[in-house]
Formats: C-alpha cells, structure tokens, sequence
C-alpha cells in the first residue's frame, strides 16, 4: 500500500464561548478518520485553530473590559481543553490572530489583486453614530419588514423565516448602543468571485486521482447539487473588506481597512498547518504548491459550504496554491429528534459533559455509529444513547475480556496458549478488514461500527457454545480452557483495533493489558500466541442513566445563571488585587428618594439618593431595566460614593449606582438590594 500524504481540518471555531456537542460531532467525525489514517501508515496530519477575528469577538471583548486579544487568548485555552478532554488528536491547534495568518492573509490577496481579482467600489451601510462604527447584520435589529415582529436581526425574521437587508429593517435600533442607525457610504474591497465561475464549475464537479491511484470526487453528491445551483444562479463579488474598528489584519495599502474574519479564517488552515511544519521539519511548501500529490480534507458543517467549497478554492486557486481534495460536510446535531435547546437543557456544553463525569468515549461511539458520509443531521437521543453504549461497547465488547482474562490470569500464569486450532472465528474477523477500512475512509462510520457489533456478536455465540466457566471447573480441560480463552482475547485484540480510531483511550488500556505496542491496522493480519499478558482491570463503566439527568441539569442552571446566554460567557475575572485597592472604593447605602426619566435620552434615569450625610443627583443608564422610575423610590441602593463627578448633556452625576449585568446583550440589569436594617451613609466592605 502506498503511503499517502494527508492534510486535514475541521472548521475554526470561534473565539467567543466555550465548544457545544455539536462542534463535538465534528471534530469527532474528523478524529475517528485522522486516526484511522494515521493506523494505516499514511502521513497524517490534523490542523485546527480558533477563529478570532471580527466585530462579535471586538464588541465581546469590549463588554468584559478586556482586549480582544486578551479573548481570544483565554477562549483558546478552553477550547483546547474542551477538544483533548474529547481525545481529538489535533497535531496542531492554533489562531487565526497569528503571525503567519497575517503573512498569509496579506500575500494571497496580493497575489489576487496582482491577478486582477479584487476590484473596489463605495456602499452605503447602516452605521452606528454613537458607537461609531459600521454595523454587522447581526447587530441591527428592528421590526420585521414582513411581519412586523419586533427584536428581529438585520438578516432574517425568527418569528415568520423572511431573509432581508438590515437597510429594510422598520425602526432599527444598534444592538450596541441603542442608537438609531444612518446610512453612511464607504469604500469596500471585492473578490470577483464571478470571474472565477469557470473554475469553479470544473473545480466543483471535479475529482482528484490520489497518489494511490484513487479517484476522490472534490465534492459529496448534495454539496455538487446546492454549488451548481449556485453557479447557475451567478456568483456576486465577495465583500472582503471592514471599515475600522474591527478586530483582524489591516488590508496592505488601505488603511483602516481590515480584512472580513471569512477571509482570513479558511487561510487559518495553512497558518496552522505552515506553524506545525516549522516546529516539526515539514516541507510546507511540497504540501502546498499547486498540484502537490498531497491531499487536503476540510470536514465542515453544511452551513458554511459557501465558503469552503467557492470562496475558498477559487482564493486558493487564484493566489498560486494548491486546491482542497476534498470538502467533507456533514449535517447538524439535533438532541432527542429538536434543534439543541437552552432552555430545555439540550445545549450540551462540552465541559459540562465532562465535568459531570460522563466519558469522553461513550459520546464518541455514539456519535461515529450514527455518522456517515451524507449530509444527514445527527440525532442525539439521549435514552438510546445510554442503551446502545451499555449494550454494544461494555454488553457485546468489553465483555469478552472481562469474561476469558480471568482464567488466563488466575490458571495460566497470564500465559495465552502457544497455538490454537479454533480459527474459524478469528479468520472470520481477519477477513473483515478490508471492508472495514473501506467504510472508514469513506466516512461510514456507522456501517464500520455495525458491521464490528455484528462480529462482537458473533464472538459472545463463541463465549456461549464453549462456556469457559464450565470448563474451569471440569478435570482435565485446562488445555482446553487455555484455547478458548486465548481466542477470545485475540477476538477482543482485534475488535479493539478495529474500534481504535473511535476509542483511541480504551485502545491504550487494551494495549497495557495485553502487553503490546501502539496497535496498528495492519495488526490485525496477526495473532497474539504464547505471549504472558498483565493482569485485566475493568476497561469500561456502564453509564448511569442518573448522568443524563445531570447534564441536562448542568445546562439548564448554566443558562438560568446566565439569562440566555451559552455557558462560557461569564465574563472573565478581572486582575487580582489588594484590600487596599478595594478600600479605595467607598460604596454606601443610598436610599432613593427621587427617580424620574431624562428627557431626550432613552438610556438614563436621573436619582435623587440620600447618602445620610447629604443627598446626590445621579445619573444611571438603567432605564431599558427599570420602565417605572417612580418604584425605586424608597428603596435602598448601593452607590460609589468617591466617584469623581461627571459632567454629562443632562447636569453632573456625583456618583455610580450598582447593578449587576451578565457578558452578554440582553442579560440584563439589576440593581442590588439590602437586607433590613441597613440605613442610608453606611460603608460596605
Ligand atoms: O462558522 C464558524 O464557526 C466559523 N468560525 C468557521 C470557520 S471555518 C474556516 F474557514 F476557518
Ligand atoms: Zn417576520
């Protein structure tokens, strides 16, 4: 078999919160085939990073008084530790906001505009006059154009499903600031991505004969099917430009101009890819160069195809490098046959899943024995979930070590037999191999996996018509016992090298128990004879169903504790400091004595408090919170009270009310409370 060179990706996540199954599923997805081609000898590698450009991560950042690069550099290390507890073997997992992206980012549009690829022309766009700054689609928000639902994005309606222009939004509003948005014209840069149409056609409907010979269609069948219609429908110029502020890399030659997070982020892939060859000794150029006999895999998901499977071939094309061999999509996760729900707890975190203790290797073979290689959605249905790991992977496999490793212990020594006459059974599972390997690559994980369940089958009919138990009590049948024992655990040798790239960890405490090295594809041509092996500890646990409602729990309390945002978007702890910094901020109770509206500002509401020792005129930007000024009077609130006044439009503020506010938009604000007995001019610390 000839050795194959292989680069493979799945799709950068982004920068913002922690990793939810369903980026999960895909990464398993393309671990399970990583690994697998690693086992069968090819040279491969997997690169991700973080996707952490654009005008979410800039404005998330902003909210949590931190820099955007001070973000994307704690989110990275959550998303790592979200993908290894998975046991998703990247060989590289790196960030888009790195130095080689930059380099890359700015030499294929150099090299596209050499080609007359990008052309400029002036657009006019909602903008922000308080924030000052172009509005994303994302970040206007309004009625309806078609049903007049009120709070709808920019781009389409959730209540009636329109798609529209934010510019036909009625009464828009900046999800930023609150301000009424204007129209104002600025310079944008185009990929003419129309130019490329032909390319395209052949490079969609195209394939690519692999250095062993195989052909490899660029595309799966449905993906072929939306491109052509696509294609068909005329490809638009591609926006690639963002006026400043933006988070990501300045366009050469025009300044305040960044490149759009969709143009750098694809280039992401080589940036990894060209930082793991520098570590590692890698020609990156062989890899690269147009028409290098190495192949390239994106896995993604069938939301971002656009991208991948136009956007991104066409730039690479374009810019003198190679082309992917293949863009492997997949569909969306869904959890008991819905749409992953927040509120019903089915927006699965990643780190909730482990932090309840459930094993990284259940969802794994749960999610390869439904997975394929058509863009089909993928049900997690959580009772099946826990019956099928409980009966297939500790019923029908983990058994049968847990059932024969015994008696080779206990009676032999740990020594296996030095030859067997029983066969048939192992031959039997020799011989699925190649068929095996064949659904594998083709991305069949479920076929793969049921066809391994079908053997492991086939094994316990073995366990019951030899029933080593009876044996290891009758005279004289030790050399029998011996036999049958050292069949079953060649049996479970090979099951498990069968199952290693879906359990990569149980894999390894298979290959401590039997004594061997890294277990390898191609071990399954031989059998373990005559060899002493270690003692068995149990592999694998059963999952208690008690898990699930715990998880579901976990995730339910996450967004309650946050109020409708996903779990990662606490903000991030500010600096350590000392008792003497915090003595430095005298907070006081206020007692409200007045609270009105301020005319010509839907933000603000103007206190009267009484601190005891004297009274204070504030102004506090909680209006959107409280729309009945006239109830807080009376109350108590906490006030800093050494807060250097401030001139504003409406009079001076002397001083700050507390409230508390989650990351997030929407979250909220609330003013704090006191117990009883509290009086106005008292210290809190
Ligand atoms: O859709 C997303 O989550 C993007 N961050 C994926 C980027 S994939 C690649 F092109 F970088
Ligand atoms: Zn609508």
């Amino acid at each position: 078999m000839s050795k194959r060179k292989i680069l493979v990706t799945s799709a950068l996540p982004y920068a913002n919160a922690g990793l939810h199954l369903g980026h999960m599923l895909e990464q398993i997805q393309t671990d399970v085939w990583v690994r697998f081609q690693k086992m069968r000898g090819h040279e491969c590698y997997y690169v991700c990073a973080d996707d952490t450009h654009g005008a979410p991560i800039m404005l998330a950042a902003e909210k949590q008084g931190i820099t955007p690069t001070q973000l994307v550099d704690a989110v990275r290390e959550l998303h790592l530790a979200d993908s290894q507890g998975f046991l998703i073997g990247h060989d590289n997992y790196y960030s888009t906001n790195s130095p080689e992206n930059k380099a890359f980012a700015e030499q294929v549009y150099k090299a596209l505009r050499a080609d007359d690829k990008i052309s400029s022309r002036t657009i006019e766009q909602l903008f922000d006059p308080e924030k000052q700054m172009f509005l994303p689609d994302r970040f206007v928000k309004g009625e309806c154009p078609k049903c007049a639902a009120k709070d709808q994005y920019g781009d389409n309606c959730e209540v009636c499903g329109a798609t529209y222009n934010p510019t036909e939004l009625k009464n828009p509003y900046s999800a930023v600031s609150g301000a009424k948005p204007v129209l104002k014209t600025s310079e944008h840069y185009f990929f003419r991505l129309g130019e490329c149409a032909d390319f395209l056609k052949g490079w969609t409907s195209g394939s690519t004969t692999r250095a062993d010979g195989v052909s490899q269609s660029h595309l799966q069948p449905e993906s072929l099917n939306k491109m052509n219609e696509w294609i068909e429908g005329g490809l638009q110029d591609w926006d690639i430009s963002r006026d400043a502020p933006y988070f990501g890399f300045e366009i050469p030659d025009a300044p305040g101009k960044y490149f759009y997070v969709w143009l750098d982020a694809p280039i992401g892939y080589m940036a990894s890819f060209k930082n793991l060859c520098d570590s590692k000794g890698i020609d990156f150029d062989a890899w690269f160069k147009p028409g290098s006999d190495a192949e390239m895999y994106h896995f993604i998901g069938k939301d971002i195809l656009y991208f991948h499977a136009l956007f991104w071939p066409a730039m690479l094309n374009y810019s003198g490098m190679r082309v992917p061999t293949g863009v492997f999509a997949h569909g969306f996760l869904t959890v008991d046959g819905q749409k992953m729900s927040k509120s019903r707890g089915t927006f699965i975190q990643a780190k909730s899943y482990l932090d309840c203790g459930l094993n990284p290797e259940w969802m794994r073979y749960y999610m390869a024995a439904k997975l394929n290689g058509r863009i089909e959605d993928i049900d997690l249905n959580l009772n099946d979930f826990v019956a099928r790991v409980n009966s297939d992977l500790v019923g029908k496999y983990v058994n049968i070590a847990s059932r024969s490793a015994g008696f080779i212990s206990k009676r032999f020594g740990g020594k296996l037999a030095d030859s067997v006459a029983d066969t048939a059974i192992l031959h039997q599972l020799q011989a699925a191999a190649p068929e095996l390997a064949a659904a594998f690559e083709a991305r069949e994980y479920a076929k793969a996996l049921r066809d391994v369940m079908a053997l492991a089958d086939e094994v316990n009919a073995y366990v019951d018509a030899n029933k080593p138990w009876e044996l290891a009590k009758q005279e004289g049948q030790d050399a029998r016992l011996q036999e049958v024992c050292t069949v079953l655990l060649n049996a479970f040798r090979l099951l498990t090298i069968y199952l290693k790239p879906v359990l990569p960890k149980l894999a390894e405490g298979v290959e401590a128990f039997l004594g061997v090295a890294a277990l390898s594809w191609a071990d399954a041509d031989t059998l373990l004879l005559g060899k002493t092996i270690n003692t068995y500890q149990h592999l694998m646990q059963r999952i208690d169903p008690a898990l699930i409602d715990k998880l579901i729990e976990a995730n339910k309390q996450n967004m309650q504790a946050t109020a409708n945002t996903p779990a990662a978007t606490y903000e991030l702890l500010a600096d350590t400091i000392k008792i003497d910094d915090f003595a430095k901020v005298d907070l006081r109770i206020g007692k409200v004595l007045a609270c009105n509206f301020v005319e010509g500002s839907d933000k603000l509401l103007q206190f009267t408090v009484d601190l005891g020792f004297e009274q204070r005129n504030i102004f506090s930007g909680i209006r959107a919170a409280y729309q009945e000024p006239e109830k807080l009077v009376g109350r108590n609130v906490v006030v800093v009270a050494n807060l250097a006044e401030r001139k504003m439009r409406f009079g001076v503020s002397q001083g700050m009310i507390v409230c508390a506010s989650g990351a997030e938009e929407g979250s909220g604000l609330f003013l704090l409370d006191v117990d009883q007995g509290a009086a106005p001019g008292m210290r809190i610390g």
